[in-house]
């Protein structure tokens, strides 16, 4: 496959259109055989579900290209469960898993051109989602859905070196204790628009957020889960009913554990004792894991001794060992990556 002629180190990290994406409808109680198509538009009524109560989730994942040349993508089944949970919540149909996982492959296949080459650091986004299409004014459920992917290339996380990132403390909450944290829904996104706005005024990459019922307890950002390494080398990371399940963390967390023979540990994590660890990471998709070097905590400076020219140690090795899977350079654990072509 003719790879587009694409400057992949500069491409950023913006929408792009590609070749095809695929369309499946949900009416009259079942999803149609859906299809790939050039259209990327969206036609839909104007009283429809999504444009009235936000009845929307997506996932997000991405394709890239091995040391050996293979496309391919990254534990695709855990998407499509999430998926399939953040579906359940909104009381939208769910598509079904082992189709999701299908429709993943067919619009990579069909825009295998834009799978950026293998040591570019770029890769292939991949934005599944659905939404209630058909219109609604009582607030109640859609009739009808579409669920649709596309896909967009961007570029090197970490374009130009590491830089740790600076987070602050929020005063907005993210999720409520019984809401919707924990699924991928389009609202969660919306509600966090202010506070991150807000956050870059003020100087800060991120929000931390902290569990809305106490304000005591460490959640996530707005886009990421968090990775703590204590001083003596222990990987942790919160456990709470309302933070999104991310597929990187317990990745990583397998890899502390089973490839680096660390001790790992999920459990509440009081804000207080975030002071005492060595090194503090973001994990997600988009970037595996970025370093934090700082945390103001309302006036009060957390500093980690990793410091803000570099990854600590601990997330240097996490970042290293996820990425070889990744890239095929050292063995994958069963069942984590899905060849395409
Ligand atoms: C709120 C939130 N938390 C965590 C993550 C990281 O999840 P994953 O590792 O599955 O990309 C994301 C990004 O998808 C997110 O939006």
């Amino acid at each position: 496959m003719e790879k587009k002629n694409l400057d992949w180190e500069n491409i950023g990290f913006a929408y792009r259109e590609t070749n095809k994406r695929y369309v499946a409808n949900f009416k009259d109680g079942s999803w149609d055989n859906g299809i790939l198509t050039e259209d990327d538009t969206v036609v839909i009524n104007e009283s429809a579900g999504v444009l009235q109560y936000a009845q929307t989730c997506f996932e997000g994942l991405k394709a890239y290209t091995t040391e050996k040349g293979q496309i391919v993508i990254f534990r695709p089944d855990l998407n499509a469960k999430r998926m399939a949970d953040s579906a359940e919540r909104l009381e939208m149909p769910v598509f079904p898993e082992e189709r999701f996982i299908e429709a993943v492959v067919e619009t990579v296949k069909a825009n295998a051109e834009y799978v950026p080459p293998y040591g570019s650091g770029a890769t292939l986004y991949i934005r599944p989602y659905m939404f209630g299409s058909s219109p609604v004014i009582g607030v109640k459920p859609a009739q009808e859905y579409q669920f649709r992917i596309f896909t967009t290339p961007v570029g090197p996380y970490f374009k130009g070196g590491v830089k740790p990132l600076t987070l602050c403390v929020s005063d907005f909450d993210r999720a409520a204790p019984h809401g919707t944290g924990h699924i991928k829904a389009g609202l969660n996104y919306a509600m966090s628009l202010h506070p991150i706005v807000e956050a870059h005024k003020a100087g800060f990459d991120e929000n931390m957020y902290l569990d809305a019922a106490t304000r005591t307890k460490v959640e996530e950002t707005g886009g990421a889960n968090f990775l703590f390494v204590t001083k003596d080398n222990k990987v942790i990371t919160p456990k709470s009913n309302s933070i999104l399940p991310s597929i990187t963390r317990r990745s990583l967390m397998y890899v502390a554990k089973e490839y680096l023979g660390l001790e790992v540990e999920e459990r509440e994590i009081h804000i207080d004792e975030v002071k005492d660890f060595a090194e503090c990471g973001l994990c997600g998709t988009a970037a595996v894991i970025s370093p934090v070097g700082k945390i103001i905590n309302h006036g009060e400076e957390i500093c980690f001794p990793s410091g803000m020219e570099e990854m600590g140690p601990i997330t240097k090795k996490l970042y290293q060992t996820l990425t070889d899977i990744q890239m095929g350079r050292i063995e994958a654990p069963e069942g984590w990556i899905k060849v395409i072509e």
